[in-house]
């Protein structure tokens, strides 16, 4: 990466606390680019939908009646009413208003007396249609109808997630753990995107779960990819088996700008991170933590209790101290510690992920 033709400065503080800005990125970034709506296996069997908020607009995911998973804006095509809420199984989409009634594949089936319209075609009436991908069990729409599929954003990460969690498919969510952070959702993803701040500020994380000095985040595509050596295993928080597979005593991260992040900890052990942008200075992050089948499991239970109590708890301070300081008038943008070598002590990611912020 050429240093000298980026920015080597951190991005204005307006960027982080301007409510018009947060509005631009509301109708551009976040409508043109993968969002995190959920996971398969809320949508098993057909007819199985869910509704989720993107960018200010409702969406459903379904499972057809073939079992072809797709998306709409959850709008009718009468009089705009909201068709569904919440979760459920139907066999068909019927509006609460004037009961117009729509094909889970999206066309208008009927409605109370249409045919008296002259002329009238349900053919031409359908649900607007979202891109929806099912990366890894995990599904992402995309409002943007142009956007390139996700394997061009994130080049390889499904290959190398699979050799990190070969029981991917098998995974189902065992817990969640939602945390608010009164900071611009940059701050806090520029957080967690570097690790210059970790072996002062995540003693458990730096000395219990991973090795910091082995610690590196390089870009890939538009996803940052965190890898690192687990901690010797005398000094785990918890026990793993090296030899179950080739990563099992693996750490790494795939961050997929600009809102959601696959973690493995050593062990195999897959857990997520999903930023949702309040507004300009809220965020709240969505922890997922995931089982084979969704077993009960002590370990898994009790991992997610250390990271809340320690590394996410420890993270809170931090974004909510930087999101004050962005208001300060002290403040002008310091540069970046920018090391050639990259490693644990450079902030190399957060420029690209500036720059990120910057073409969006
Ligand atoms: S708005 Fe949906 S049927 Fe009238
Ligand atoms: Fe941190």
């Amino acid at each position: 990466m050429n240093v000298h033709s980026q920015l080597t400065h951190s991005l204005e503080a307006r960027y982080y606390t301007d409510p018009d800005h947060f509005k631009r990125e509301k109708d551009g970034l976040l409508a043109r680019t993968w969002q995190f709506a959920g996971h398969i296996s809320q949508l098993e069997k057909p007819g199985d939908y869910f509704t989720v908020d993107i960018a200010d607009e409702s969406i459903i995911c379904l499972r057809d009646r073939e079992g072809v998973l797709r998306a709409y804006y959850n709008v009718c095509q009468h009089r705009a009413h909201q068709l569904v809420q919440g979760e459920g199984n139907t066999k068909l989409l019927v509006c609460p208003y004037h009961s117009w009634t729509y094909e889970l594949t999206g066309g208008l089936r009927s409605g109370p007396n249409v045919r008296a319209v002259p002329g009238f075609d349900r053919s031409k009436i359908c649900l607007t249609s979202v891109r929806i991908e099912d990366f890894c069990g995990f599904l992402f729409v995309n409002l943007d109808p142009d956007a390139k599929p996700m394997d061009d954003w994130f080049p390889n990460v499904r290959k190398e997630l699979r050799a990190f969690v070969p029981q991917i498919d098998r995974l189902k969510p065992l817990e969640w753990v939602e945390i608010a952070e009164n900071c611009n959702w940059k701050v806090s993803v520029e957080n967690y995107s570097e690790c210059y701040h970790c072996p002062i500020n995540h003693p458990t994380f730096a000395t219990g779960v991973v090795k910091p000095e082995t610690y590196d985040i390089q870009p890939q595509g538009y996803c940052l990819r965190h890898t690192t050596e687990c901690q010797n295993l005398e000094r785990m928080t918890y026990d793993i088996d090296l030899e179950a597979n080739e990563h099992a005593g693996d750490y790494s991260s795939w961050f997929l700008w600009p809102l959601f992040s696959f973690q493995v900890y050593p062990g195999n052990i897959l857990n997520t991170y999903h930023w949702r942008a309040v507004d300009v200075d809220h965020v709240i992050v969505w922890r997922g933590w995931y089982t084979i089948d969704g077993v009960d499991s002590e370990t898994i239970r009790r991992l997610a209790v250390q990271d809340r109590s320690t590394t996410v708890e420890e993270d809170i301070y931090l974004v909510e101290a930087v999101q004050k300081g962005l208001r300060s008038r002290g403040y002008k943008p310091g540069p970046l510690v920018l090391d050639p070598a990259c490693g644990v002590n450079s902030e190399h990611s957060v420029q690209a992920l500036q720059n990120w912020m910057r073409e969006a």
